[in-house]
């Protein structure tokens, strides 16, 4: 029995967080999420990550409580976790969207479209305001490179 359910978590950035880091982590989730059939997204900006989780129940549960131990980041905030119809992010293993290095007014925008401040603070919205802002996201970094 195949459920599939779609998780959104945030966390907190390391201080020393590097370029580095973040090809390992896409590396490594490319690999794994493609043998575990999970797809999503990963955002990172502000020194914040929010991700979306896709795939069977147990294995998006098993693979978010792996990566909720990884040093990277930290105090992981659950924000969702549903069974959906079908995946929005199916074409990707793990999308990456990194405006770390970037002050772009487009990205700006749609931060504020979707919550109260121009920086990335996904605890002080709403499961659908953060599904919605990544959605946009990825369209923006469709046309732009990613990590
Ligand atoms: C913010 C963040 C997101 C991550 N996302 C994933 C992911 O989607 N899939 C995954 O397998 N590992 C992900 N990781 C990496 C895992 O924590 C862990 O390092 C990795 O799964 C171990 O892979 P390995 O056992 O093949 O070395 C993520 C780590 C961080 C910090």
């Amino acid at each position: 029995m195949m459920n599939l359910y779609r998780l959104i978590y945030s966390s907190y950035a390391k201080p020393d967080l590097g370029y580095h880091d973040l090809k390992d982590i896409m590396e490594k989730s490319e690999r794994n999420n493609q043998s575990d059939g999970i797809t999503g997204l990963l955002c990172y900006g502000d020194s914040i990550f929010l991700q979306i989780l896709e795939g069977d129940r147990k294995i998006v549960s098993k693979t978010y409580h792996r990566i909720a131990l990884d040093t990277r980041h930290h105090t992981p905030e659950l924000i969702e976790c549903i069974p959906i119809e079908s995946r929005l992010f199916g074409i990707w293993s793990m999308k990456a969207v990194n405006f770390s290095n970037l002050n772009s007014q487009e990205v700006r925008n749609l931060i504020l479209k979707y919550s109260t401040s121009t920086t990335l603070q996904p605890h002080t919205m709403t499961s659908q305001q953060c599904l919605n802002l990544m959605q946009a996201l990825v369209t923006v970094y469709d046309k732009a490179a990613s990590f």
